[in-house]
């Protein structure tokens, strides 16, 4: 499958998603004609490079040209300016000047911070994402946000520059862990809930396939997954409005995750969010009780967390949302389920009756 997200008014500004199994054999030829004359530097996800370097690059690609792969190891706190530095340094010293590209290799971390560094390297250039995790191959590959974190908080710095080329093949995730998969998950439900009832059914009823890595089972949530926020960033590149729905569950989760300094994760969060979302709404007379039983469901069929741990305190999770940087002005403002496969925007929550929600799921 190939999705094309065309951007702005400017003809031939085009982002291709291509999605297929039988794809990572067929990239090094692909990419030789999209790069041109453009020299490519790959920057790796250590760990993937291990377990698929020669699979990948290791076809028609000169992989012992000194310097052109630069490993990297990716984890959440590598995630920072000190990294972007290092990898750009490398890239000097290889010999990278502005006609040359940069090709991502792995998870989110590892793609947001090689396309960050691709967007201001020596003042940009282009980024071509191969994304490994499914949180990646879902998420963070698609729409152009790059980052990195500071101690202060998650993303602070990054700009918007959209991928070149991405290129998704679901035999990726046959060596990714579990709980890896998970976070990923959480997304595909994300996205099945603000827009795709299909994909939301889907899920419901194949659950057990996706969890043993059945390639067309993969092939068919990424591909829903990546239609739908493609579609969205299409309308609102830069999160003027329509993209914002793509926060569901998110202003919750990413209070979950700062009060607990982390030690939930990201997709974790997410799911218990969206349960905080999904009651907010069916206590507003919006979502069915059904809708709300099959969030929960879902969730629990991939051992996601349906309630928040006594040790949380409403307030820490009050005093987190209203730190978040998507808060518009004093007001609450949500992403809520009016049923599965529709969201709306709701500014104008009460927050006696946010607070009753959390206490009603476990906070204290
Ligand atoms: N740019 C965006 O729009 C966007 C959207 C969502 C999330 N993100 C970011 O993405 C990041 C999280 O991404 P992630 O969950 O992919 O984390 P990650 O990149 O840390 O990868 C998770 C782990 O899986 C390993 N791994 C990767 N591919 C593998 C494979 N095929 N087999 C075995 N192991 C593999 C990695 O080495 C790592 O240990 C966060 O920093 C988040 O902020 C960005
Ligand atoms: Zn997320």
């Amino acid at each position: 499958m190939k999705i094309e997200i065309r951007l702005g008014e400017i003809p031939g500004r085009i982002s291709e998603i291509f999605i297929a199994e039988d794809l990572m054999e067929r990239i090094p030829d692909v990419l030789k004609k999209s790069l041109g004359t453009r020299s490519a530097y790959w920057i790796w996800d250590e760990t993937v490079w291990g377990l698929w370097g020669d699979k990948v690059a290791g076809r028609g690609w000169p992989v012992e040209d000194n310097g052109r792969v630069i490993l990297f190891t990716a984890s959440e706190p590598d995630k920072r300016l000190a990294s972007v530095e290092f990898l750009a340094r490398r890239m000097v010293s290889a010999g990278a000047n502005r006609d040359s590209a940069i090709i991502a290799v792995g998870g989110g971390v590892t793609g947001d911070v090689a396309a960050f560094l691709a967007s201001i390297y020596m003042r940009g250039i282009p980024c071509f994402q191969i994304p490994t995790t499914l949180l990646a191959q879902v998420d963070s590959s698609v729409g152009g946000k790059t980052g990195v974190d500071l101690p202060e908080g998650k993303n602070l710095l990054g700009t918007f520059q959209q991928p070149r080329q991405v290129f998704t093949d679901p035999r990726f995730l046959t060596t990714l862990p579990d709980e890896e998969l998970r976070q990923g998950m959480a997304e595909v439900i994300k996205s099945a809930m603000i827009g795709d009832e299909v994909l939301w059914k889907f899920v419901e009823t194949k659950s057990d396939a996706i969890k043993r890595r059945d390639l067309n089972s993969l092939a068919r949530i990424i591909s829903a997954s990546c239609l739908l926020k493609s579609r969205i960033v299409q309308a609102d590149e830069k999160e003027a409005g329509a993209r914002r729905s793509l926060n569901l569950g998110h202003t919750v989760g990413h209070a979950l995750e700062k009060v607990t300094g982390f030690r939930l994760r990201h997709g974790d969060c997410v799911a218990t969010g969206m349960i905080v979302a999904a009651e907010l709404s069916n206590r507003l007379g919006k979502l069915p009780a059904e809708d709300l039983q099959r969030l929960e469901a879902i969730c629990q069929t991939w051992g996601m967390p349906v309630r928040i741990p006594s040790s949380i305190k409403c307030d820490a999770i009050m005093d987190a949302v209203r730190a978040d940087k998507k808060r518009i002005g004093d007001k609450l403002h949500f992403i809520i389920p009016e049923r599965i496969g529709k969201v709306v925007e709701f500014t104008d929550i009460a927050q006696g009756e946010f607070i009753e929600v959390l206490q009603s799921l476990g906070a204290t």
